[in-house]
């Protein structure tokens, strides 16, 4: 028998608004919240900048797919925030689709450039900000196409954001 989807899934690009959205989402569905990228801090004991600095995006993307694993299958329903490339594996698509609702955060360049510049802590991210978000977006351009639910937040309030998932759900 399938297993319910009891989770709502964020995903989407960097700067999207993942992380605020999860929060305020999580208080209007009076349910636990869990960043994955901060699960990962947490359990590895060093930021995100150095596992990938010492140890390589190989090992970073080991380590976000054994906490989206584990979190995925916590009893208790959850709003998680996921990491903008937690998508690229077609494992993880697949324990997303299948533990919780999925829902896409879109955003335009100019805001995912200008959000992403006032937190330098990514490493994909580093040297020419606004080259590599073109690019990784032009590359990642269907990667978040499988969610059950696609909100572009560009001209959207975060609280309009929660309400348009909440209609979703
Ligand atoms: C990444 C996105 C980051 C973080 C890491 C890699 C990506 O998360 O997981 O820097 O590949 O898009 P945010 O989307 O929360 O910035």
């Amino acid at each position: 028998m399938e297993k319910p989807r009891q989770h709502v899934a964020l995903i989407g690009f960097m700067g999207t608004g993942k992380s605020t959205v999860s929060k305020e989402l999580a208080a209007r569905l009076n349910c636990g919240v869990i960043d994955i990228d901060a699960e990962i801090v947490r359990r590895e004991g060093a930021s995100i900048a150095d596992i990938f600095g010492t140890r390589g995006e190989a090992e970073f993307r080991a380590a976000e797919t054994a906490a989206l694993a584990d979190v995925i299958d916590c009893a208790e329903a959850l709003v998680i925030a996921t990491g903008g490339g937690a998508v690229l594996a077609e494992h993880n698509r697949k324990l997303m689709l299948e533990g919780s609702f999925v829902v896409a955060l879109k955003a335009d360049p100019e805001q995912i450039i200008a959000r992403v510049s006032q937190d330098p802590d990514r490493p994909l991210l580093q040297g020419d900000v606004e080259g590599r978000v073109h690019k990784l977006l032009e590359d990642r351009k269907h990667a978040y196409d499988f969610a059950h639910l696609v909100i572009d937040t560009t001209k959207l309030t975060v609280q309009e954001v929660v309400d348009s998932i909440e209609r979703g759900l």
